[in-house]
C-alpha cells in the first residue's frame, strides 16, 4: 500500500488527477493550490463549474489553512465528528482558488477518516479537492471498480483503498449567522448532528441554483430508469416476471434470481448504505428496462438514503444544465 500511496502522491504533486478512497465514496482529487490540476477534475467529471468541490485536510490544525471566521459551533462540529463524514461550508481563507469554491466566498471542507487517504494527505503535505469519482449526475463510486468502468481512461491511476465503509456521501453542514444549517443529507444522521449542538435548520430542497448542488434535483443516478416503491411485496409480484431489478432491504423477501440485490440480512441502515450504491453499479450494468428500489425507513441514515434514492427517480434530468453543458457559450 506505501508504494500506492507514493505513487498517487508523486502523481498529485505532478499535478495529476487522482481517484482515492475516502470512508463514504471515492473522490477525484487534486492539489487544491493548484488551479490547472483542479480544473482537470471538472473536465473529467464532466462537472459543471458553477458547482464547488469539497477540499479534503488532514488534521484539525491545517482547518486554519483553509477556512477563516470559523463560528464557534462549527468547531464543535468538527472537533466532534472529524475525521469523519461531515462536510463543513465555511469562509474561505484567501488562498483557496476561486476554482475550487466555484466562486463562492465559502468552502467546503472535511477531513476524511479512511486510513489510505489519511496516509496520502500526509504524504502530499497540502489539502486536496475531491468530488465523488463519477461523471457529473451518475451513481457515486463505493470502489476502485466503479472508478476504473466510469473514469478509467481518463485518470492516470485510482488509489484503491477497498470498498468504502459508509457508502454514502458525507452530510454537509453550512453557518447563517453562525448558526449550522444541513445543506446536504448523508453518512451522519441530522439526528447525531442535533445532538451535538442542538436544533438545526435545513435548506436541503432541490433548486436550480442550490447552496450545495449535491441536491440538483437529478443527481446520483443510474442510466437504466429507476423507481422508488413504498409497497415492495405488490411490486414484486408485478413485475418480477419482467426485465427488472430490484433493490431490497427488508427482510423475509425470499427471492434470490440475480435480479434481485439484498442490502442487508438483519434490516441494518449503515449495512444498506454500504452496499446501495454497488447495487445500483450492478443493477444498471445489467440492462434493465428498469429498476425498482424498495425504500427506507425514514429515519436516521435511512433519510439520506431515501433523499439518494429520490434523486436518482426524478424524471427530468436537469436539462438546462445539459444544454449549458453542451453548449457552454449559451449561458
Ligand atoms: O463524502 C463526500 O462528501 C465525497 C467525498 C469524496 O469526500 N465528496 C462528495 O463531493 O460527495 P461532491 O462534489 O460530489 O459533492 C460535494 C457537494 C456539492 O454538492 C457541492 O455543491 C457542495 O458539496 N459544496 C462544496 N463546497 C460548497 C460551498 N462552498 N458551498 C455550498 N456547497 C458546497
Ligand atoms: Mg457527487
Amino acid at each position: 500500500m506505501t508504494e500506492q500511496i507514493k505513487k498517487a502522491s508523486k502523481l498529485l504533486k505532478a499535478g495529476n488527477v487522482v481517484a482515492i478512497p475516502t470512508e463514504t465514496v471515492y473522490g477525484l482529487a487534486a492539489n487544491v493550490f493548484d488551479e490547472k490540476a483542479v480544473k482537470k477534475i471538472f473536465e473529467i467529471k464532466g462537472r459543471p463549474l458553477f458547482n464547488p468541490l469539497i477540499v479534503h485536510i488532514k488534521s484539525i490544525e491545517d482547518l486554519q489553512n483553509v477556512a477563516t471566521n470559523i463560528p464557534p459551533k462549527a468547531w464543535i462540529l468538527a472537533n466532534y465528528f472529524w475525521p469523519g463524514a461531515l462536510t463543513l461550508v465555511l469562509p474561505k481563507k484567501k488562498t483557496i482558488p476561486y476554482v475550487v469554491t466555484a466562486g463562492k466566498e465559502t468552502v467546503g471542507v472535511r477531513i476524511p477518516s479512511h486510513p489510505v487517504a489519511l496516509a496520502l494527505l500526509e504524504e502530499v503535505d497540502f489539502p486536496l479537492a475531491a468530488p465523488s469519482a463519477n461523471p457529473f449526475g451518475y451513481i457515486s463510486p463505493t470502489n476502485a471498480a466503479h472508478v476504473q468502468k466510469q473514469l478509467g481512461t481518463k485518470i492516470p491511476f485510482i488509489l484503491d483503498g477497498g470498498n468504502c465503509e459508509k457508502g454514502i456521501e458525507s452530510t454537509i453542514i453550512g453557518f447563517e449567522n453562525d448558526e449550522p444549517v444541513l445543506y446536504r443529507v448523508g453518512a451522519i444522521s441530522k439526528e447525531a448532528i442535533e445532538k451535538c449542538v442542538g436544533r438545526i435548520g435545513s435548506k436541503t430542497k432541490a433548486a436550480t441554483t442550490p447552496e450545495a448542488p449535491g441536491m440538483l434535483s437529478k443527481h446520483y443516478s443510474p442510466k437504466t430508469p429507476f423507481m422508488v416503491s413504498e409497497s415492495i411485496l405488490s411490486d414484486i409480484e408485478k413485475y418480477k416476471n419482467q426485465a427488472v431489478g430490484f433493490v431490497i432491504f427488508s427482510n423475509g423477501i425470499d427471492e434470490t434470481s440475480e435480479k434481485f440485490i439484498h442490502l442487508t440480512k438483519t434490516e441494518s441502515l449503515d449495512e444498506a448504505a454500504q452496499n446501495l450504491y454497488a447495487a445500483m453499479h450492478q443493477l444498471d450494468a445489467q440492462g434493465f428496462d428498469f429498476i425498482i428500489a424498495e425504500k427506507f425507513p425514514e429515519t436516521g441514515i435511512g433519510i439520506s438514503l431515501n433523499d439518494r434514492l429520490s434523486r436518482a427517480q426524478e424524471a427530468e434530468f436537469d436539462i438546462e444544465i445539459q444544454k449549458e453543458l453542451k453548449n457552454p457559450n449559451n449561458s
